[in-house]
């Protein structure tokens, strides 16, 4: 028996990372699993991860969800693939970023698409699924740079971008009350996933600088911000809506 048992749950950005993770744990507390990245290979890994482990996957890659036809289209697939819909994750983004004033028009541009405009095109075409099956979940994959400013790197548009999901999920829960929907943010802190930690590479002065304003004095592990994104989507945190919860190593609180 799993916390998640028969649930059908589309994970966006299962291409690696948290996504990956998610896919794997969702799958394994009972979910089935839909899951989609613009990224083709990695997104097959994962479906073969998760089958290999016993879990039920499918699912749908290349999809660039910047583009709202794309978003409805994997909406309409995710909901033929099981017949229904109960569990929405918003994981997957994009985003860049660079000091004030230089940071560019496009760049901003690009990075709100990235991080906004993704989760909310996804749950737009969810919502009427969602309220056809009685109700569900949709949890938003915000940030600490949504709650706090951010020194390292500066992050002008991703500090915007998500400080708006967080606002965006109080928006849904307050909307989805009345239809059975529970919205919940999750804010990451830094997290080490494969992609971040290749690219700070051997910059030992930019993980101090980072792990620095954590309490713990350390990266998280995508396990970490998943595991609480399952209770989340599960029956057992029925009474949590509108609410948004830091996974970041105490960085918040401080
Ligand atoms: N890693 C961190 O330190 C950290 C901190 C705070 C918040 N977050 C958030 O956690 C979530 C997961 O990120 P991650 O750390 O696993 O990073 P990641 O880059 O490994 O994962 C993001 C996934 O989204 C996919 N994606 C990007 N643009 C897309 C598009 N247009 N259409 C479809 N898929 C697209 C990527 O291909 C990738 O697989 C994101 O919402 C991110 O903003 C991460």
């Amino acid at each position: 028996m799993g916390i998640l048992d028969n649930k059908i749950v589309l994970i966006t950005g299962t291409g690696g990372g948290q996504g990956r993770v998610a896919a794997l744990t969702f799958a394994r507390e009972g979910a089935i699993v839909i899951g989609s990245d613009i990224k083709v290979d990695g997104n097959n890994e994962t479906v073969e991860m998760v089958r290999r482990a016993g879990g039920t996957m499918t699912g749908f890659a290349p999809v660039d969800l910047t583009d709202p036809e794309q978003a409805r289209k994997l909406v309409e697939d995710a909901v033929a693939a099981y017949g229904g819909l109960d569990i929405v994750y918003n994981n997957a983004a994009m985003q860049y970023f660079g000091p004030m004033p230089d940071f560019s028009i496009d760049h901003w541009r690009a990075t709100i698409a990235g991080e906004l405009d993704i989760p909310f095109f996804v749950s737009k075409y969810a919502w009427p699924h969602l309220v056809q099956r009685g109700g569900g979940v949709i949890i938003n994959v915000a940030s600490l740079a949504g709650m706090v400013a951010g020194e390292t790197p500066p992050m002008v548009a991703h500090s915007a971008a998500n400080a708006g999901v967080i606002g965006m999920t109080r928006q849904f829960a307050l909307e989805g009350a009345r239809h059975g929907i529970r919205a919940v943010a999750i804010s990451p802190g830094p997290i080490l996933t494969p992609a971040s930690d290749r690219d700070l590479g051997d910059n030992q002065a930019a993980r101090d600088a980072i792990t620095s304003k954590t309490l713990l004095k350390r990266f998280g592990q995508p396990e970490e911000v998943v595991e609480l994104a399952a209770f989340l989507a599960s029956d057992r945190a029925s009474y949590i809506t509108g609410a948004n919860y830091a996974v970041d190593g105490g960085a918040s609180a401080w």
